[in-house]
């Protein structure tokens, strides 16, 4: 056979394979594909047990990725709890045994570090599959819920004049403080992609978003493009990390309030006859059950609203409106906390009263606080079930009592409780609680349990 001959039949092979490997819609970049074979596809490795082997499959190629069957292609979404919630197990089970050791020395406890250190561990385990070990005041820590939390006061609509009164921005060096934030996220997020990198390159990755974009080659990411994985990390490492320690901490300070004792003892009471002997520290993370509580996630964040004033919206197209035309372009901030406190919708809007979605519809918009449209938070499935878990756990755990400093006890008001009112977020005044564990041993044996079951999520 000619070498010319040779050549057309490869060429001839080689658009056939091409033929029988083609899927009604391309390859989505970005996301992993799942290697098979021409004309089946994935199906031959499917086989006839097909969900399970998705299930073992999502374990090595992570929660979520794309295949073909046949000349089709699908996008599988195998359980995105699989991923968050023994990250939600492991942080709450680490805050716990923290607060418990230090109630038991009979100590006022700062609830808020504890709860931005959880917060962003769950983010970066989500994000990039590893978490930040360390005491609630370690360096690194630190450092992102520092940077974090000063970003998020200058995305504050009501926090930068310069961006309204242009003779503002002549202020000499007005702008280097964002720089310098820009530069130590940077230095960090860098960091957590090196890290990642190096534990692709080992096998010893665990699923996660970035590390999904990163053994994609048709992604290309590398150190060079760095940008692409800042907004992919970005969005999860900083959204999360403001709004949820800040709603966790307000609740936290009015469960130690008088009337917050009623509310704990009520919610104890509840979870009991909900979760019976001892189950509910397991069993919240599955589903949620106790209705009480669920009132309790959902008051906490109608009343504290937390996400005051939304991130300004601009409209793509006219819109009319009770006669009035809005322009395209007009940009649109959504009041949260005057929607969240309307009384021709809350009854008695200023008191914080759980009941109100015991008696009320339990269905439709239950507050504002995670937005509505389009640019919704995508963060609230995750959010509530945090909330969920974690107010569980704690009343579970704990009896919270007001500081013995009373200097130290939280203001109890949504707006006056924040140290910085033009933020984008409530960020709440430092304050302190006393915890105090119901049953010490119980509480042992739920750490131990979990520490257990979470041993190969904790690097
Ligand atoms: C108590 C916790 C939380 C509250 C109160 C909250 C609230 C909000 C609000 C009000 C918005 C803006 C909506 C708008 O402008 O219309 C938003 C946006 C967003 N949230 Fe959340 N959020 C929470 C937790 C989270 C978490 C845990 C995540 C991620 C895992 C997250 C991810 C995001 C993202 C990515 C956006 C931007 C969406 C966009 O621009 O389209 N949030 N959130």
């Amino acid at each position: 056979m000619s070498v010319a001959l040779l050549g057309f039949v490869g060429l001839v092979v080689l658009v056939v394979i091409k033929l029988l490997n083609s899927t009604d819609i391309p390859k989505i970049n970005g996301l992993v594909e799942l290697p098979g074979i021409p004309i089946f596809g994935n199906l031959l490795q499917l086989g006839s047990s097909h969900a399970n082997a998705c299930r073992v499959l999502a374990a090595r190629y992570g929660p979520i990725f794309q295949l073909r069957l046949g000349n089709r292609r699908f996008v599988y979404v195998n359980s995105f709890d699989a991923t968050y919630l023994p990250s939600i197990d492991l942080e709450t089970t680490t805050n716990a045994k923290d607060i418990q050791a230090m109630s038991k020395e009979g100590m006022d406890v700062d609830p808020t570090l504890y709860f931005q250190r959880s917060s962003l561990n769950m983010a970066l385990r989500v994000s990039y599959g590893f978490r930040l070990k360390g005491a609630v005041t370690d360096e690194r820590i630190r450092e992102v819920v520092d940077v974090e939390r000063e970003l998020s006061l200058l995305r504050g609509i009501a926090h930068c004049w310069q961006d309204y009164i242009p003779i503002m921005r002549l202020w000499p060096g007005y702008r280097t403080h964002a720089i310098r934030l820009r530069d130590r996220r940077d230095s960090y997020l860098g960091q957590f992609f090196k890290q990642l990198k190096h534990r692709v390159s080992a096998g010893t990755d665990v699923p996660s978003i970035t590390g999904n974009m990163m053994k994609d080659p048709e992604a290309k990411l590398s150190d060079g493009k760095l940008y692409e994985v800042k907004t992919v990390s970005l969005s999860m490492v900083a959204a999360g990390l403001d709004t949820l320690p800040s709603n966790i901490n307000m609740a936290i300070a009015y469960l130690s309030s008088a009337h917050g004792q009623e509310i704990q003892q009520r919610a104890f009471n509840e979870l009991q006859k909900v979760y019976p002997d001892g189950s509910g520290w397991r069993e919240c993370l599955q589903a949620e059950h106790c209705e009480y509580l669920m009132a309790l996630v959902k008051e906490n964040l109608r009343y504290w609203s937390t996400f005051n004033l939304s991130i300004p919206r601009v409209g793509i197209k006219a819109i009319e409106y009770k006669g009035v035309t809005f322009p395209a372009d007009t940009p649109f901030v959504m009041n949260v906390f005057a929607a969240n406190h309307d009384d021709s919708r809350f009854e008695k809007p200023e008191a914080f009263n759980p009941e109100r979605y015991l008696a009320g519809a339990k269905t439709g918009l239950q507050h504002l606080s995670y937005g509505a449209g389009s640019r919704a938070c995508p963060g609230d499935h995750l959010a509530n079930r945090q909330l969920y878990v974690i107010l569980t756990r704690l009343i579970l755990a704990f009896r919270i009592h007001e500081a013995a400093d009373s200097k130290m006890r939280p203001v109890l008001d949504p707006i006056a409780c924040s140290s910085v009112t033009t933020g984008m977020v409530t960020q709440p005044n430092p304050f302190k609680v006393r915890f105090v564990a119901r049953d010490e041993h119980q509480l042992a044996a739920w750490v131990q349990d979990s520490v257990q079951r979470t041993a190969a999520f904790d690097i």
